[in-house]
């Protein structure tokens, strides 16, 4: 079977991290490059962290990107607080060697999409939306190129968890969230409404250490350290890895569940910027823009991330 050609887009963020390894470890997959956002932390930080999952992979000849330094209209807010100072809290990593590509990652996105077929590549924003956004104001011949965005951000029932309404990703860049959804783009969308249904338990985490392996050593220490924040938080015995829902749902998406909504973004009111404003019993009667997931076999979730970290190199 041919894999599937995925474009990550990442703020890596620990569960960034993990999104990354997965796809790795998944032959269904051949990610084509991974473009660097600012987010979780800095845009320097990002373009080093996804370095160093890659190395970790044993992926050194990985394209990584560097991309938008900021939002497209906002200032940039990170989340230190959630993935510590240097955004991969939890191992000690040495400094990444392997190289990051010269051309900017909107540059290449608008590349490589009007280079290929109509619907030939996925991609997968796990960050917020600016690199992507970006592409699609700078070249919109792209947009029917892009077969599907899997992304992970907003959040309805469950709320936000950056501000009462907004999740973090379309919290940091509404503006890049509102043209993604405008964008007439096939979406899945994977919000905190199914993120918060399969949280991490230290059971799973440490069968990830004892996988006996860098890539699982790395990955337990990474959870461990990521996980702590919400579950103080929300008072759960582990936290939501959210990002990985991404490419879980590209690999087995009978693990899924979703409803298809027409879906806008509060980018005026301070009080609910970046709330992704959900039409789910279709009041408005508009067209809907997206598969909006709310659903999902955790236990399925957890079982695919550890048996796909077991076809990582042992040693990276
Ligand atoms: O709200 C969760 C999202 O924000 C995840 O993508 C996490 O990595 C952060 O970017
Ligand atoms: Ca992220």
């Amino acid at each position: 079977m041919t894999p599937r050609k995925i474009i990550i887009d990442t703020d890596p963020g620990q569960d960034d991290a993990l999104a990354i390894l997965l796809a790795l470890g998944s032959p269904e997959l051949e990610v084509l490059g991974i473009t660097c956002v600012a987010g979780n932390v800095p845009l320097p930080l990002t373009i080093r962290n996804a370095r160093l999952v890659c190395e970790l992979a044993g992926r050194r000849d990985m394209k990584i990107f560097a991309g938008c330094e900021r939002p497209m209209v906002r200032d940039l807010v990170t989340a230190e607080i959630v993935h510590g100072e240097t955004g991969l809290d939890g191992p000690d990593w040495d400094e990444p060697s392997m190289p990051v590509q010269d051309i900017h990652a909107v540059d290449w996105l608008v590349e490589v999409l009007m280079a290929a077929d109509d619907g030939e590549i996925t991609l997968c924003p796990v960050g917020p939306i600016t690199n992507v956004a970006m592409a699609m104001v700078r070249e919109p011949r792209i947009i029917p190129r892009i077969g599907q965005i899997v992304t992970m951000g907003g959040g309805y029932f469950v709320g936000g968890n950056t501000t009462p309404a907004a999740e973090f990703n379309v919290y940091v860049d509404p503006h890049a969230a509102a043209v993604m959804y405008r964008s007439g783009v096939p979406i899945v969308t994977m919000p905190l409404d199914v993120t918060h249904k399969a949280l991490m338990s230290p059971e799973w985490i440490e069968s990830v250490r004892t996988l006996g392996s860098d890539v699982g050593r790395k990955a337990a220490a990474m959870m461990s350290f990521y996980g702590r924040y919400d579950m103080k938080r929300y008072g759960e015995r582990g936290g939501p890895l959210h990002d990985p829902a991404t490419i879980a749902y590209l690999l087995e998406p009978g693990l899924y569940g979703g409803k298809d909504v027409f879906v806008e973004v509060e980018t005026h009111s301070e009080i609910t910027m970046g709330m992704t404003v959900v039409d789910y019993w279709h009041r408005l009667e508009r067209e809907p823009n997206c598969h909006w997931i709310s659903e999902v076999d955790s236990d399925g979730f957890y079982k695919l991330i550890r048996g796909r970290l077991m076809n990582l190199p042992a040693k990276s």
